[in-house]
Parts: C-alpha cells; structure tokens; sequence
C-alpha cells in the first residue's frame, strides 16, 4: 500500500469498519477494527478494491443494505463508486476530459504526473515505492534516508527554480551532482526496485549493479529501513 492519504468509516455499532485510499497504489484497501482491538486488513471476497489513477478521496453513502462509497482520482479524473457488498468497483463518473494528444505540453505535463505519483506497474517493485511516497505534493517528507552516498533528507521540489525566474535553476541535490529532475529516474530502479522507464531494443533496463567510485549517482540499489532521524541532527 502506497501513500494511505485519506480514509472514511461505514456506520455501523458492532465494529469500525474503515476504507483506506492508497494514492500510490490505485486501490482502497478495508480495514477492520474490532473492539478488543484487532485490525483486520481486506475483506474476504477481496483484499482490496481497484480504485482509478491516483485516489485522493472517499466519501461513504450510508444506506442499508447497500452501502457504497465514492473515490476522487487525480489522475484518471474520475469518481469511482465502489459498492461494499460486491467489494469491487461498480463504475466510473468522469470528471474531467482526459489529454489526448501525446505531442502536447499538457498530455506530457499529466504523463509526468503519473509517473512521479505512482508504485504501480514499471515503476516500483510490488508497489513499494513511489517519487510522492517522499515527495508529498512535491514537497519533503522531512525524512533523512540513508543512501549510499551517506544520510541525505528528502529536497523539497519547489526550490527548483527561481520564483520569478522560471530560467534560473539551482543544480541538484545536496552535493549538487545533478541538473535536470529525469536525472532521478533512476530512483524508480535504485530505490522503489521498478524497471523504470529507459528501454532498449533487448527490452528492459538492468538493474543497476554495485555503485562504482566514480559513479556521480547517490543512489542506493535497495531502500534500507527508513530512519527518522531529526533534521536538526543529522549533519
Ligand atoms: C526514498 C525517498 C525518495 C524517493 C522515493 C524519491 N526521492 Fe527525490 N530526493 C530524496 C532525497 C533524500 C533527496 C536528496 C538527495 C541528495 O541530496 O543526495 C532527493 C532529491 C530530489 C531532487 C533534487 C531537488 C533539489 O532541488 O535539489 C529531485 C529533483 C528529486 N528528488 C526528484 C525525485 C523523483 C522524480 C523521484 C521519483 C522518480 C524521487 N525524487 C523519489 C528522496 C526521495
């Protein structure tokens, strides 16, 4: 489950039964709390329920009999209604005409959004990782994450570039070894394990091997634990 960013409650007295959106998964995923305090996860037809692309919100119909729930997605602009009794979507209400032509800026502009916002598919392994994941909103987790180069928090994204200067960038990183965002493409093989988004004609990019010294990437292979250290002490 990747990025839980919103949950809603069915209403009922005997147990408190949550539906959970995963932003980064495309799912809402049941969770269940009993009254002594276990927490059951998925429901019994299903573990979880297809949402759209990038689920931001629920909103729960309370009716007997059939209680439903209603699911915003950012990305595929659309609502979904789930029904809780078939544990699966029932139907889509778009909100929003989607882009359509691959050559323009706004096509590529919700292409990029896509891809920076969601684990699913090429772009993490299992669902593990995502660019939001530690970017929330392109912001900062305020996360220091041991990566190879050493402990590094998390850039937020919008100091990128001068706010009345849209051609004055700063060079990336904390060592400044970057100068471009596709640099951290990268991320989606190094960290979240996906196959990421580089292909040739022998099909997909290898994951990358052990770092050589000379590598200007600061990229671990594999994610280590996350340790929450306190910005002010980590130096
Ligand atoms: C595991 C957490 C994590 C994930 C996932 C992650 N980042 Fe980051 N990001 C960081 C950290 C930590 C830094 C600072 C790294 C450094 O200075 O060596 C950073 C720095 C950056 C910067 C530099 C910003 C600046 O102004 O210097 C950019 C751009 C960036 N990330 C984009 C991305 C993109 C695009 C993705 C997805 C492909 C991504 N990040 C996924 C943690 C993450």
């Amino acid at each position: 489950m990747n990025v839980p960013n919103a949950i809603a409650f069915v209403n009922r007295d005997d147990v408190a039964i949550g539906y959970v959106t995963a932003a980064g998964s495309d799912i809402v995923l049941r969770v269940e709390y009993s009254e002594a305090g276990a927490v059951t996860v998925g429901a019994a037809s299903a573990f979880n329920i297809a949402a759209g692309q990038n689920p931001q919100g629920i909103v729960v119909r309370h009716r007997t009999g059939n209680a439903a729930a209603y699911v915003a997605n950012l990305i595929s602009r659309d609502l979904s209604v789930l029904s809780f009794r078939d544990q699966r979507a029932l139907g889509q209400v778009v909100s929003t005409a989607q882009p359509t032509n691959p050559a323009s800026a706004e096509f590529k502009a919700w292409k990029g959004k896509r891809f920076f916002n969601t684990g699913t598919g090429i772009w993490s392994k299992e669902g593990w990782g995502s660019c939001q994941a530690c970017h929330p909103m392109g912001l900062t987790d305020n996360v220091t994450w041991s990566f190879a180069a050493g402990p590094r928090q998390t850039i937020s994204l919008d100091g990128q570039f001068a706010s009345d200067d849209p051609s004055d960038m700063r060079a990336l990183n904390w060592t400044a070894i970057f100068d471009e965002t596709a640099d951290f493409e990268l991320n989606t093989r190094g960290v979240s394990g996906g196959s990421g988004a580089l292909r040739d004609d022998v099909g997909r990019w290898p994951a990358p091997r052990a770092r050589r010294r000379s590598s200007p990437s600061s990229w671990p292979r594999t994610a280590p634990p996350v340790r929450t250290t306190r910005p002010s002490t980590a130096r």
